[in-house]
């Protein structure tokens, strides 16, 4: 799948990332940024904000109690916001889009 970051220069960044790999993940190993992923992955840090675009909502499971919990009590949240570590990539998913939010830079 092709994760398409807009990232918070304005500037747009198109990533392959593996099916089993996170959107966190894609963009760390790219060293975009904003993607600040402290915990590595293993939804506790926060660090890993992104705003799902509408259109790739359906291609992710519902966020967990566990990462609603820590989405609660970020800056800037939004209704679309998502942990991109929490953001797993299945091998249907085409394209998805996130925007990454420059409070996490
Ligand atoms: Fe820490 Fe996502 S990388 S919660």
């Amino acid at each position: 799948p092709t994760v398409v970051y807009q990232l918070p220069d304005g500037s747009t960044s198109s990533v392959d990332v593996p099916a089993g790999q996170s959107v966190m993940d894609g963009s760390v190993r790219n060293n975009l940024p904003g993607i600040v992923a402290e915990c590595g992955g293993s939804c506790s840090c926060a660090t890993c904000h992104v705003y799902l675009d509408e259109e790739s909502t359906p291609a992710f499971e519902e966020p967990t109690l566990e990462e609603q919990d820590l989405l609660e009590f970020l800056d800037g949240v939004q209704p679309c916001s998502r942990l991109a570590c929490q953001l797993v990539l299945t091998p249907d998913v085409d394209t998805v889009t996130v925007t990454v939010p420059s409070s996490d830079a």
